[in-house]
This record gives structure tokens, C-alpha cells and sequence, in this order.
């Protein structure tokens, strides 16, 4: 068993100062309050102003994105993707069983249904061999160019991987196979703001990457969200959606099609300036704690979750891998009663009951990782 004490006086160490050391707290030492009285006092807080269109710029030039659409949060960015990725009642979505609900969720928005393809242990992310798998073993291309699953005859439209607590997953080799089988690729980088795999950032290997700005994540501005893509018709079109698909007019009330109100409003996105504006801070702080954590856990063999080779990650959460689901539970148990916060992993997507009848095959990964995974303290330190 490992010596828990010695781990919790530790994070103690880390974090001094703190009755409950909290998982990610939320840090607003920059220009929050400035851009957040300077839209007040505008009056410009809702879905026009200035603070979301620098923020759309500040997103292209943080990934190097050639568009970047601001989005009320990371659930509607994703429902927003999969309509424009062209997600239709009955498709099937290709995701992850160790993801967070809203992947899940926003594929259930369109009558769509996930197909569970398990994860690689030491990215957490989806497993690009198991995603060949399935596609060799279950689906064919058919005459229209699609994909199809020959099990439950659905279209394979497309596969949503996520890059777990801002570790990037093997999004090169996901995106090639995405490519040979006609399948839409978007990637859910709602964790994964300042990571990059091959020196490109999170979110712009396939059609559309998708991010959270949540109260918990690494860059917060309350609720927020956003896509980023480098597709010019894309873009527009995620625009003209998310206003409601409101055509320009000075005066004139004109909506061409059916839309959303999925922008984000100009006072979160004031708040997100200021966050974004720090984000290379932010994440120096957070790699700083990262190689803090992997001292102790390299001299007292314990496993946790690294880059691999070729990946920058922003560390949004640090990892620990226990042994076994019973050490899982005393971790948590011991940490969280002595003033610790530390989490499992989400439940699996499979088990829950709106998923457990969705296509799936071999979860050994996830399962596995379900059982022995903890987050502990990870939130940026000033
Ligand atoms: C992987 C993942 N996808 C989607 C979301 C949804 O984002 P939001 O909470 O901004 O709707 C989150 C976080 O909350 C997430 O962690």
C-alpha cells in the first residue's frame, strides 16, 4: 500500500495556505476586473461587443487557427460541430467510453448514437489501434462514400476523440484514419487549451476542435466555449448558426434558417481575454507542478500520466494510475478526508443507462483506467 500521508503532506507543500486544497481553482490575477467593468460600463454584456470578437482573434493566434468562433459553452460547440460535420437522426458517432457526459450528450442531441472505441493507457485518449480495429472488424465503405457500421447498418459520419485532462492523444495516426474511411474528424479539446501533438495545437487536426472555458478549466470565463477551424465555409457557417442564424440587416429581423442562441455573451468573453491573455503563464505553472509531481512519484514508484513523445500538454489535471480500484477508493478516501481534493475519472459512458446499448468493443483499456485512475491538485500556482 502506498504511503498516502506522504503524498497528502506533499500537495500540502504545493498548495500552502489552504484549509481544503481544491482540484483546479480558478485564478484571476490579470485584467479580469478591468474588461469586466470596462463591458459594463459599455453596456454592451450580452452577445455583440468587442471582447468576443478579440476573443475569436485571440483563440486563431493562441492555436493558429485561421478561424475561431466564440461559443456560450463547450456542450453547445460540440452540438454546433456535429451539425455542421452534418451528423444526421440515426448516424452513428464514434467517441470515447472515458470521456466526459457532454461528448456523449451533444451526440444525443441529433438522435445520433455513440460507438464506444477504448483508449490507449498512457494517453487516456482514444486508442488509434482500437479505432482500426473496429473499423476493419465492423464497417465498409459504401457506393455514397460513407462508412457504414454492418452491424446496426447505421453511417459512421464521425469520431469525436478527446485529449483527457489536456494530455494529447494520438491525433495524427486517429486523423489518417479518419481520412481513409470518409469520416469526419472533430476533436473534443475541451481540456486541452495550450496543448500541442507535433507542434500544432489541440483542435486543428480535423475539421473542427471544440474547447470549454468551464469554471474548472485551465483558461475560464465563467461558461464559454469555442470552435476552431481552418474550413472558410465552416466558419461562416458556425456563425450564422450559432446567432441565431440571423442574416445582417440594420434593422431587420431576417433568419434563413433554423439557428441556436450559442454565442457567447461579450461579458464572459471579457472575462476570457484576460484569462487567454495569461495562458502561456498558466501553463508554465502548471508544467512547473507537473515535474514537481513526477519527482515524488518517479522515487516512490508511483505511475502517473505523461506527454508522449511529440506532445506538449497544458497538464489541466495531474494523473495518478493506482493499483487497483480498493487503492483507488482508500486514496481517495484518505486525501479527500484530510483536506485533499482528489477525483476518479468520470464513469464510463457505457455503463451509464442512456449509453449501455450502444455499440462498443473491447473497453479493457478504459476499464482498466476507470479503475485506477485519480486527479489531484493541479490548479495554477502564483
Ligand atoms: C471533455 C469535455 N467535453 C465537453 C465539455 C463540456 O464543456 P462545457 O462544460 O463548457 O459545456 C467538458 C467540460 O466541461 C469536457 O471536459
Amino acid at each position: 500500500m502506498k504511503d498516502f500521508k506522504k503524498i497528502t503532506d506533499f500537495i500540502k507543500g504545493l498548495f500552502p495556505g489552504f484549509e481544503k486544497i481544491p482540484l483546479h481553482a480558478p485564478i484571476f490575477n490579470g485584467n479580469e476586473k478591468k474588461y469586466v467593468i470596462e463591458t459594463i460600463d459599455s453596456t454592451y454584456v450580452s452577445s455583440v461587443g468587442s471582447f468576443v470578437n478579440r476573443f475569436e482573434e485571440m483563440m486563431c493566434e493562441i492555436t493558429g487557427a485561421k478561424y475561431a468562433i466564440a461559443i456560450v459553452n463547450g456542450t453547445s460547440a460540440l452540438h454546433l460541430s456535429m451539425i455542421l460535420a452534418g451528423v444526421e437522426d440515426k448516424d452513428e458517432v464514434l467517441s470515447q467510453s472515458l470521456t466526459f457526459i457532454a461528448t456523449c450528450n451533444a451526440i444525443s442531441y441529433l438522435n445520433a448514437t455513440p460507438v464506444f472505441i477504448d483508449i490507449d493507457k498512457d494517453t487516456l485518449g482514444m486508442s488509434p489501434n482500437s479505432l482500426l480495429n473496429f473499423l476493419e472488424q465492423y464497417a465498409e465503405k459504401k457506393n455514397d462514400g460513407f462508412t457504414y457500421n454492418k452491424q446496426t447498418g447505421k453511417r459512421i459520419k464521425v469520431c469525436i476523440p478527446m485529449h483527457s485532462f489536456g494530455f494529447p492523444c494520438r491525433i495524427d495516426e486517429i486523423s489518417k484514419i479518419c481520412k481513409q474511411y470518409n469520416i469526419v474528424l472533430i476533436e473534443d479539446a475541451a481540456e486541452s487549451i495550450g496543448s500541442y501533438y507535433q507542434e500544432v495545437h489541440t483542435g486543428l487536426f480535423g475539421l473542427m476542435g471544440t474547447f470549454s472555458f468551464n469554471g474548472n478549466k485551465t483558461v475560464t470565463c465563467g461558461g464559454g466555449g469555442a470552435i476552431i477551424t481552418n474550413d472558410a465555409e465552416i466558419a461562416r457557417k458556425a456563425k450564422h448558426l450559432s446567432t441565431q442564424a440571423k442574416v445582417s440587416h440594420p434593422w431587420s429581423f431576417i433568419h434563413d434558417e433554423i439557428g441556436f442562441n450559442y454565442r457567447m455573451p461579450n461579458i464572459n468573453a471579457a472575462l476570457a481575454c484576460a484569462q487567454l491573455e495569461q495562458l502561456n503563464l498558466f501553463v508554465e505553472s502548471k508544467r512547473i507542478l507537473a515535474k514537481q509531481y513526477a519527482q515524488l512519484f518517479d522515487q516512490n514508484n508511483l505511475q502517473y500520466v505523461k506527454e508522449i513523445n511529440g506532445a506538449k500538454a497544458n497538464f489541466w489535471l495531474n494523473t495518478l494510475i493506482l493499483e487497483s480500484s480498493e487503492e483507488r477508493d482508500l486514496f481517495l478516501e484518505f486525501t479527500n478526508s484530510n483536506g485533499v481534493m482528489s477525483r476518479p475519472v468520470w464513469n464510463l459512458m457505457h455503463t451509464l443507462p442512456m449509453f449501455e446499448n450502444c455499440f462498443k468493443i473491447d473497453l479493457s483499456n478504459s476499464i482498466w483506467i476507470a479503475d485506477r485512475l485519480v486527479n489531484i491538485p493541479s490548479s495554477v500556482r502564483w
